[in-house]
């Protein structure tokens, strides 16, 4: 999986320094390349040579060499790489890549890095409590970088709690399953995507302006990683073509629904993108109505909450994503339906952010977990925002 792959770590100054040579070794032990970048204050706490002998290359620290003048190109280093890892991450330089600081040549690269980022932190437990480092890791996160959340523990302090950089084994693993061809290999999904459309009469209907743009974009992510994607698309002009993708397309929530019912049992996944209409006319009429200089009365009924009815059959290894757009008071109406919905995540988009939502290239989405966890993004494409959303699902399982 990593063999070939050229991997670019970056060390901060922590005491977890020490891990990165056990880390360079497992990556060259399975023939991945290694580049390493240190910061001044890392050199404190391991040796360049060391890691220059492990990763059998120099190991690069400043810009230029004053005795040479050699000047190392930053930009190359970022385009070089296939991912780049900052590890350990300390609180000071997350919260200079959160505020573009630009003074070594850690921060150079990643400000030109072209490739995805992972970062791990590593600090005192306190420091990483603290609300500025938890915002700085927030908005990393945000823009489309991956954290590797550190683990519990013996911290270097004496202290005991998280802030203990995650063990090399365990990132070497994250970084295999992002090599991975097709982290969802072999899995199944129900995605519903677009709106639904409720009859009046021969030629009208109720509808929403969902454009299925957001549900396309989960489909592909998940398709590219390899996953057989079962879509189950309102009337809609995006639908996804790939050859893991089987689109079904629908009309109704009632017709969604029993395709949904139908293929349930098989899928391992269930996302819920779909923007059903809540209510249909109780009664079609077969002709087209005309009109009569009188009001005209509907009464509508409630259609069928598909992913309230599959919830309730949801097993232990089945995992749910729902989507709640919201006017106001979002983060309240979204920990409602993850409950009464039973889903696993949510995912909120508000009405008040400029360009999200319906009918939009671009979304800006907060997920709520079952634990109460908050993670936001910022405005991106729905081709990243579908990416961000994968990475989440898979450190929740
Ligand atoms: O209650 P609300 O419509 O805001 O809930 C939104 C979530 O529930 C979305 O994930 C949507 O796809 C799903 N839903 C559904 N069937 C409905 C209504 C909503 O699956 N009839």
């Amino acid at each position: 999986m990593l063999a070939g792959k050229k991997i670019l770590i970056a060390v901060s100054g922590s005491i977890a320094a020490y891990k990165v040579a056990f880390l360079v070794r497992l990556l060259t032990a399975r023939n991945a390349q290694v580049k390493v970048i240190m910061t001044e204050s890392a050199k404190d706490f391991i040796t360049p040579l060391t890691l220059a002998t492990l990763s059998e290359g120099p190991v690069y620290s400043s810009l230029f060499n004053n005795d040479t003048g050699e000047w190392h190109n930053h930009v190359k280093l970022g385009l070089w790489a296939d991912l780049m890892l900052i590890a350990p991450a300390s609180a000071n330089t997350i919260a200079k890549m959160t505020n573009g600081v630009c003074d070594n040549l850690l921060l150079a690269t990643y400000l030109s890095a072209k490739c995805p980022v992972f970062f791990a932190p590593a600090m005192d437990l306190d420091m990483l409590a603290h609300a500025s480092t938890q915002q700085n890791i927030a908005t990393l996160i945000a823009r489309g970088n991956y954290l590797i959340d550190s683990e519990s523990g013996l911290l270097a302090s004496g202290l005991v709690g998280p802030g203990r950089m995650a063990e090399p084994e365990n990132l070497v693993e994250i970084l295999e399953n992002h090599f991975k061809k097709g982290a969802f290999h072999g899995k199944k999904i129900l995605i519903t995507s677009g709106p639904t459309h409720e009859a009046i009469d021969a030629v009208r209907f109720i509808s929403n302006s969902s454009s299925g743009k957001m549900g396309k974009a989960i489909a592909l992510a998940f398709a590219k990683q390899g996953a057989e994607v079962i879509f189950v698309s309102g009337p809609t002009s995006n639908y996804p073509g790939h050859s893991q993708i089987s689109l079904i397309k629908v009309k109704t929530a009632d017709e969604m629904f029993a395709v949904c019912k139908q293929r349930y049992p098989e899928v391992d996944y269930a996302i819920f993108a779909a923007a059903v209409a809540d209510y249909k006319p109780q009664c079609m009429s077969a002709q087209k109505l005309k009109k009569n200089g009188a009001p005209l009365h509907i009464k509508l009924t409630e259609n069928p909450d598909i992913a309230f009815e599959l919830g309730k059959l949801k097993s232990n290894k089945q995992f749910h994503v729902g989507f709640a757009l919201e006017s106001n008071d979002a983060e309240h109406f979204a920990k409602e339906k993850l409950n009464k919905k039973n889903f696993d995540l949510i995912v909120v988009n508000c009405l008040e952010d400029a360009g999200a939502g319906f009918g939009h290239e671009t979304n800006k989405i907060t997920i709520y977990d079952r634990a109460n966890k908050k993670t936001s993004f910022e405005l991106k494409s729905k081709d990243k925002v579908a990416i961000d959303l994968l990475y989440l699902i898979t450190t929740h399982e």
